[in-house]
This record gives C-alpha cells, sequence and structure tokens, in this order.
C-alpha cells in the first residue's frame, strides 16, 4: 500500500513538474546525428510546413523571458507569435510585421486575446521599428523573400533595432539536402557570410532533422570587442 503511495506521489510530482514549465525538456528534444538510419536527416514531415512540427525545440532554443520584446517578420498567419506570446506575457511585445495588409487584418482578427502580439503593415526593406526596441528579431521563412540586393543592408537594419544583447534567429530551407523549390530558399553558407558582413556573428546553427530546414542564431558582433583587446 506504502509502495503504490509512493509511487502515486511520484507520478505526480512528475505532472506538476511538467505542467509548471512551458517547455518539454533538453533530453525530450535532443536528437543524435549519429547516423543509425540512412535516411534519418531526410524530410519526415508532410505539408508545406515541416519546420513547424519542431515549434517547442526552436521555442527552447530562443529561450524567451517575460517582457522581451520580438519582432516577428514575416509573421504570416501568426503561428510563431502565438506561441512566443505565452513567454513573452502581458508585459512583452511580439511585433508581428507583415508586408501583406490581409494578414495583418487577420492576425488582428485573431489574436484579439493575446494584447501583446501587435500585427502591422511593415515596409520591405525594414522593420519601421526603433532602435534597440527588441531583444529579437525573427525571420521565419522570410529571409530569402527580402530583395537578394539589399540583404545586407537588411540585417545592418536588424543590428540598430536589436538591443545590444539581443538576438537574430533565421529558419531557411537547407538548400544541401532540399532537392524541391530551391529559389524559396538560402543556402546556409550565404546567410552566414552575409549575415557576418553586417556585424552578425553565428553562436547556433543546425538542421532541423526531419524537416529539411536550418535554424540560424546569431549575436552583435560588438559584444565580443575589437580584436587588439582579446
Ligand atoms: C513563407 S511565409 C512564412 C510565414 C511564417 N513566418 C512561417 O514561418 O511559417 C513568408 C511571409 O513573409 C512575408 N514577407 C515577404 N516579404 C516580407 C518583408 N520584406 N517583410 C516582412 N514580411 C515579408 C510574406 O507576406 C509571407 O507572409
Amino acid at each position: 500500500m506504502r509502495r503504490i503511495s509512493l509511487l502515486l506521489m511520484a507520478i505526480l510530482m512528475l505532472i506538476v513538474t511538467a505542467g509548471g514549465s512551458p517547455v518539454t525538456t533538453s533530453t525530450d528534444l535532443w536528437q543524435s546525428t549519429r547516423v543509425t538510419e540512412p535516411k534519418q536527416h531526410q524530410l519526415t514531415g508532410t505539408g508545406g510546413y515541416p519546420y513547424r512540427a519542431k515549434s517547442d525545440y526552436v521555442l527552447r532554443e530562443l529561450d524567451l523571458r517575460p517582457g522581451d520584446v520580438v519582432v516577428d517578420i514575416g509573421a504570416g498567419d501568426g503561428f510563431w507569435a502565438e506561441r512566443m506570446a505565452k513567454f513573452v506575457g502581458k508585459e512583452g511585445t511580439i511585433y508581428a510585421s507583415e508586408v501583406e495588409q490581409k494578414k495583418v487584418d487577420r492576425m488582428k482578427e485573431k489574436f484579439t486575446d493575446l494584447p501583446q502580439v501587435r500585427p502591422y503593415l511593415c515596409p520591405t526593406d525594414g522593420t519601421g521599428l526603433q532602435e534597440n526596441s527588441c531583444e529579437l528579431a525573427f525571420l521565419s521563412k522570410t529571409y530569402h523573400h527580402l530583395d537578394a540586393e539589399g540583404r545586407v543592408d537588411y540585417l545592418r537594419h536588424l543590428r540598430k533595432v536589436v538591443r545590444a544583447t539581443g538576438r537574430l534567429c533565421v529558419i531557411e530551407k537547407y538548400t544541401n539536402i532540399s532537392t524541391q523549390h530551391q529559389s524559396h530558399a538560402i543556402a546556409l553558407s550565404q546567410l552566414v557570410k552575409q549575415a557576418e558582413e553586417a556585424g552578425w556573428i553565428a553562436v547556433r546553427y543546425e538542421l532541423m532533422t526531419g524537416t529539411y530546414h536550418y535554424i540560424a542564431i546569431f549575436v552583435q558582433k560588438d559584444l565580443f570587442g575589437p580584436e587588439s583587446a582579446r
């Protein structure tokens, strides 16, 4: 009897702990890169948004905190804005930027209960936000939409909008392993090169296994100080 009560108590504690945390634990999300099955790194999801299946993983990577301010550039239907809103809370803000008015209108209708999500119509060559206004600039499947000639300038603009300790996160199709729609994509190497040119430093990038998309996270180069100071 005592053993059963102890077991029940342990189960209850597990449920309470899991319920208190908005993300699953790192062990749940971790995947080995060791090739045990030839196709393990290829696409396993279906539909047009396979990377969305990894939203828990992405949100854990972003490590958002209450009060954070995020610009979700090319927010679309607000999939990410909605999820990020839970982490930044009512004291935070998710600027859901879009170039299409109908998408802005739809998000406004959809997020009446989430006042921290602020959909707005943005220009194509910038966010329209003030300097030092965000902790994170987030572009999921939007970077390849930016004017090819203006991408480095766009990333320079984001360095101004994002605070000194803030980050840039880009999700795009991993062209090296995807055979479809190569034009709706940007090679990881090209993104890193352009980001470095604009003054960002990559601190993490990896394939999101099973989605043929990568996530890349950058911080401001200024954080590291001039070469001579090291
Ligand atoms: C493929 S959808 C991605 C939607 C969502 N972010 C996701 O990850 O599923 C790209 C979105 O970017 C928007 N977009 C294109 N160019 C943009 C720009 N210069 N600034 C902001 N949004 C842009 C499009 O209207 C579209 O909604």
